[in-house]
């Protein structure tokens, strides 16, 4: 809990920050204490990444005062703020994909023998003993590349559990996580705090920050605008903080749907690949129509993603049975080839599968659109400009322009571009992989509804999410899966969080799960 001022660990005093023209932060003061969790909130753009960037030397040129214990520090870059005891998990991981799990978590910081060999056997079980706290079944000697964004994910928090921090700072940490691991991580969030750690929490949902923190603070377009401790405050008022208006929820409207199947899948699977840790699918089948959104549920590693990924090319080998398109079958090699047919997938990876980081907004948003139209042979680039500002409006993305790099957005602004690039492409299906991962509360309102408005078009969309109550806002119908089986086809009517638990943990081990 929140104690007297001496407890105080750090001090982050009128803070501001500009790039270029854009000013990311603006005088911000930031107080953490010992022994408590402090979340850190504001909409996409905000500042809170760069803010915490600047805590963990990755920003060194800025204006203002750090204090950690009372004294000043000023760190060089981030090996100066781990030094100091800061540890950060990066909202886009930060991992070398070439490299296996227990590498990358020592990076720069090797356990050696004599002679400087690198102690490869004490590193490979400290970090099984970082997984097995952590609860994550997640083989040191994998490759990262191979992992599922959610494993992914937890290497990038063991990495930050490997070194004693006073300061740990998790960026979004559970955008990738499903509930069991969540419960898991809150876990040692918990004992972190028990054993006096700062945790400094990122999260756009609300739920996690009032279960999690001591203290909120919320920014709002670089600017500091409360900080109270969460006892005394309100997940409606934090968000008032943030957005500065009232955010309406959005109700399910049903509207017609066309007969016939845009989408069958017939007894698809697909094996797992080799220390991957990914899930295999078993004999999955489902059909999606024309003006319909089918909801995918099910834990991590239940094959949501595995199973998208099938549906548009973009597995690793081909899945057996049968895939067909406006009653057509259809074999896709890679997802160019869905693209050209009408199967878009929007993935949950943006780092890794998304985004071109070299490239610009404009340029990200048009990439795939720039691919379909020269085959066709003509670009209109004065058509193209304008689809892009209208993109840029709709979604409302937060850029300096289309011509600004697409790494200078926040986060969730640049998820929004990817999903920018798809909208454009419209495709006769989408596939929708974890969507608003990341995006604020405000602007997944606006998701929703973009979503229900191009089935009301037309388009067919199959939308997974961890969740449920995304799934129950705009899903017409809801499959589960659990260890890539198919074990529920749930109705509007049918469907709520205890029929979706229920399926989604149907050949689990539910004593297992509950501990
Ligand atoms: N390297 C950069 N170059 C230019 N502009 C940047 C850069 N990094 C951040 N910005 C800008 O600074 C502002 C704050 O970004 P920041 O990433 O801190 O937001 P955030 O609060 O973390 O948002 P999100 O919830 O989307 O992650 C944004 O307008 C962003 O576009
Ligand atoms: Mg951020």
């Amino acid at each position: 809990m929140t104690g007297p001022k001496s407890d105080v660990r750090l001090e982050m005093r009128q803070i501001s920050k500009h790039f270029g023209g854009v000013q990311a932060l603006r005088d911000v003061t930031f107080l953490a204490r010992a022994g408590e969790v402090h979340a850190l909130c504001g909409e996409n753009g905000a500042g809170k990444s760069t803010l915490m960037k600047i805590l963990a030397g990755a920003i060194t040129d800025f204006d203002g005062q750090i204090f950690i214990e009372g004294r000043a520090v000023a760190f060089g870059g981030p090996r100066d703020a781990e030094d100091a005891g800061v540890r950060i998990i990066y909202q886009e991981l930060n991992l070398v994909p070439e490299m296996t799990v227990a590498a990358n978590i020592f990076l720069g910081r090797e356990r050696k023998r004599g002679f400087g060999w690198l102690d490869n056997r004490t590193m490979e079980a400290e970090a099984r003993r970082l997984f097995e706290r952590l609860g994550a079944p997640v083989s040191p000697r994998a490759l990262v590349g191979d992992l599922r964004i959610g494993d992914q994910q937890m290497v990038e928090i063991a990495k930050a559990l490997a070194f004693e921090a006073a300061i740990l700072i998790m960026d979004e940490p559970t955008s990738a996580l499903s509930d069991a691991e969540v419960a898991r991580l809150y876990r040692v969030i918990n004992d972190l705090r028990q054993n006096r750690h700062t945790v400094i929490y990122i999260s756009h949902k609300m739920n996690e920050v009032f279960t999690l923190a001591d203290h909120v603070t919320v920014l709002r377009d670089g600017g500091f605008v409360a900080s109270a401790p969460s006892c005394e405050t309100e997940p409606r008022q934090v968000v008032r903080w943030m957005v500065g208006r009232e955010i309406a929820a959005m109700h399910y409207e049903p509207h017609p749907v066309s007969e016939r199947a845009v989408l069958e899948v017939k007894a698809v699977s697909l094996p797992s690949p080799p220390l991957s840790g990914r899930p295999a699918l078993h004999d999955l089948s489902l059909h999606v129509h024309s003006g319909e959104v089918l909801g995918v549920a099910g834990l991590l590693g239940a094959g949501r993603t595995e199973l998208l990924e099938a549906l548009c090319g973009a597995s690793p080998e081909p899945p057996r049975g049968a895939i067909l398109l406006s009653g057509v079958p259809v074999h896709f090699r890679h997802p160019r080839e869905a693209i050209a047919a009408g199967i878009a997938l929007v993935t949950e990876d943006r780092k890794n599968l998304g985004l071109f980081s070299e490239m610009t907004v404009a340029e990200n948003i048009t990439i795939s659109h720039v691919e379909a139209m020269s085959r066709a042979g003509v670009i209109d680039r004065a058509a193209e400009a304008r689809a892009v500002r209208h993109a840029i409006e709709r979604l409302a993305i937060k850029t300096a322009g289309g011509g600004a790099l697409v790494t200078s957005l926040s986060g969730g602004n640049q998820q929004k571009c990817i999903l920018a690039r798809w909208l454009l492409i419209e495709p006769k299906v989408l596939l929708l992989d974890e969507p608003t991962r990341g995006i604020d509360v405000g602007a997944k309102a606006e998701i929703y509804k973009l979503i229900r408005d191009l089935v009301k078009q037309g388009m067919a969309i199959i939308m997974t999410s961890s969740e449920l109550p995304e799934l129950l806002t705009v899903a017409d119908r809801i499959m589960v899966l659990c260890e890539g089986r198919k074990t529920a086809d749930l109705s509007r009517a049918e469907a709520n969080e205890e029929t979706i638990m229920h399926a989604a943990t149907q050949f689990l081990d539910r004593v297992a799960l509950a501990s």
